[in-house]
Order: structure tokens, then sequence, then C-alpha cells
């Protein structure tokens, strides 16, 4: 089958793999439909973050059918359609319990194979599942299939990064970075009833849609982010800031724009060896800083249910559609920021 494959820093290609098998009774496999390119793995794609094995299937943001299950797979069954978190929980260890189905004792990522161990990513034709029956959820009837496949990740991940930040009725909040994830956070943040939200990046057609979102747009390569966001917050800074970029440069602005017992909640994949803030930053201005892997997996029915409402404009996320065998394209494209691309969907070969 096809899949697009890592090779080397920027170089991918949709390359013939071996099919995929049911190999524990847990797992199923899904022919998948959609799939979309996200901005962890351009962390992986720009080398920042290392070991992956070359060769591995990229992806982890997918959609699809259930072909084939496992002898002790009992929820899910073929010819279902449905979406995937993009790391799989059994839902039954401590940390599933509790939510933190993230951080699950057999979490596995999908795209994510080092020394030969690991899941190999859904930027594929057909994808095997483990842990099926406690990961995947249908499809909600109702909702675009490209909306509902931001469940599994983008649209998880920024609301639950303004969940973990404790966002009140009426906070002030900046969101650092607008792609996928920021944007999707502008609008957690906004569900949860902020007052004014700061959307901070340089990208003109990402400041226009966090705008469409609610936000006040800061383009931090034509004015002092800084500045900006104390001037309306009578000096201070903000509530709460999400800093949904992973860069070293972006953790000292978000503790530049952060209020005294403000809270940072930091969803962007950070991969430099030490810690961009010092103790003594924290503590000088009495900061909680939240960080990790959004655990999507325990949030994606209650957020596939929150879709069918209808009232959350995500298709506009969307910039291109390509085929898997163009995925090589997308990957510069959304690297690059080309052409206005925010976010590219990826489609197996129509047969
Ligand atoms: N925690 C999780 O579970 C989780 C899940 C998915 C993605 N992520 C991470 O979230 C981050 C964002 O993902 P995305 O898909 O939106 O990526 P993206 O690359 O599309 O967006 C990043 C944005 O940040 C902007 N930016 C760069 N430096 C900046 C700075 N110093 N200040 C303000 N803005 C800046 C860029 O212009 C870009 O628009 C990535 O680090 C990704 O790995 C985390
Ligand atoms: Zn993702
Ligand atoms: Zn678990």
């Amino acid at each position: 089958m096809q899949a697009v494959t890592f090779l080397a820093p920027y170089r991918v290609a949709c390359a013939e793999v071996a099919e995929p098998r049911l190999e524990l009774p847990t797992d199923v496999v899904v022919q998948m439909e959609l799939a979309a390119i996200c901005g962890s793995d351009l962390h992986v794609y720009r080398g920042v973050e290392v070991g992956l094995d070359a060769g591995t299937t990229l992806g982890h943001e997918f959609l699809g059918r259930v072909i084939a299950v496992g002898a002790a797979v009992q929820r899910v069954r073929v010819g279902d359609r449905v979406v995937a978190p993009f790391s799989v929980h059994c839902g039954a260890c401590f940390f599933c319990q509790r939510g933190l189905t993230s951080r699950c004792e057999q979490s596995q990522l999908f795209g994510w194979v080092a020394q030969g161990r690991g899941l190999q990513g859904a930027q594929a034709e057909r994808v095997r599942v483990p842990l099926a029956d406690s990961s995947l959820a249908p499809l909600p009837v109702g909702v675009p299939d490209a909306v509902a496949l931001l469940a599994g990740d983008v649209l998880g991940t920024g609301f639950l990064a303004a969940e973990h930040a404790g966002v009140q009725r009426g906070d002030t909040v900046a969101v650092l970075g607008l792609g996928p994830i920021g944007l999707c956070a502008v609008l957690g943040a906004r569900d949860l009833g902020a007052g004014a939200v700061f959307a901070i990046d340089s990208v003109p057609e990402r400041l226009e849609l966090a705008a469409r979102y609610g936000a006040v747009p800061i383009d931090r390569s034509a004015q002092d982010a800084v500045a900006a966001v104390r001037a309306r917050t009578g000096g201070r800074g903000a509530d709460v800031v999400i800093e949904a970029v992973g860069h070293p440069d972006a953790s000292v602005l978000a503790w530049q724009v952060a209020r005294c017992g403000g809270v940072i909640s930091a969803p962007g994949v950070h991969n430099e060896p030490q810690f961009a803030l010092t103790p003594g930053q924290l503590y000088d201005k009495n900061l909680c800083y939240r960080a990790g892997r959004a655990p999507v997996g325990a949030a994606m029915p209650r957020l596939l249910a929150r879709l069918q409402r209808g009232d959350l404009d995500l298709a506009p996320l969307f910039s291109h559609r390509l085929p898997l065998a163009a995925a090589a394209d997308g990957y510069a494209l959304f690297d690059q920021k080309k052409a206005r691309c925010t976010k590219v969907l990826l489609e197996p070969r129509r047969s």
C-alpha cells in the first residue's frame, strides 16, 4: 500500500510499504479516508525532533472505515466509520481512569517508530489501530468529515489547553501561535467565556482567521506584542497565556505577556534541551506553568458531541486538500506557510 514515509529532514515521500495486519486481538485495521498534516509532524520534518526511524509512516490525524477486527474487539465492528485520537489508550489503567489518556500505561503515538519499536502512522491507505475499543470513536451524524477529524487532535488540544489553563468567564487570554492548535485555543477560550482574547502571530491569513474567531489580532512582526497586551490589560498582562508554538522564544514571550499570578498553558511541543525560563522568572511572577501531551482520547466523545451543535466554524482551518501522492508538496507548503497554507488534508487514491 501507499504511505507517507519520513526519509530525512525536509524529505518525505509517498512510498510502497508493508500492509498493516492484526497483530494483537485488541487491534483493528482502518481503511483511511481522510488524514491531515499536523504542526507536530513539522518538528520531525524540520529535523528538530530526532529519533524517528527513517522509513516510518508519518501522521496521527485520521478517520476511515474499519476493515478488520481482532478476536477480542467487542465494540468496534467491520464497516464502522471511526475517528482516532492521535495516541491510543487502554481505558482501564491508573492514568486512563483519571482522564490522562495521553499518559496511558499502554499509550502509543501514531507515526512514531524508534529503533524498530512503535506504531506506524496514519498518512497511509490503511492503518493498524491497537486498543481499538477504548481508543476509537464513531463518526457523528451530521458533522463534515474534515471537521470531525479535528476532534482527534487539533480541536481537543486547543480546547484542552484553554480548559487546563482554568479560563474563567471574563478572563483576558493571550494565544501565542495561530496554527490550527492556537486557533482552536482561541475558540476554546471563547467557549469558556473569556473576555478579550489576544491572538499573536506574524502570518496575515492566520491573524485574519483569529479575528474571524473573535480574537484581537496582534501582528508581532509589526508591533511590540508585549506592549500591545499590557496596553489593553491595565498594564498587568493577560490572566491566561496559551503558548501554541513550541519554541523557546515563545516561552519567553508567554512569560512576558502573562500577568503576575497568571497561568501559562503550553500545548506547544518543545525539543530544546533546557527550559527557556528560569525558576526565578516563574517565582517572580507567581506563575503556574502547565504543559504536556493533550489527553484528547478522553475528551473526544464530548468534543464530537460538541461539534454536532454545528456552531464552531472550523472548515476555514483547512487550506489544502491533496492526494497522498502529493504529501511532500503538502509538507513543504505547511512548513513554509506558502499559498496561505493553514492545514493540509490528505486523501488516499480514489479507486
Ligand atoms: N500538546 C499536544 O498534545 C499537542 C498536540 C498537537 C500539536 N501540538 C503542538 O502545538 C504546536 C502548534 O501546532 P500547529 O499545528 O498549530 O503548528 P503550526 O506550525 O501550524 O503553528 C505554529 C504557529 O506559531 C507561529 N509562531 C512561531 N514562532 C512564534 C512566536 N515566537 N510567537 C508567536 N507565534 C509564533 C507560527 O507563525 C505559526 O503560525 C506545535 O508545537 C505542535 O507540535 C501539541
Ligand atoms: Zn497532530
Ligand atoms: Zn490506560
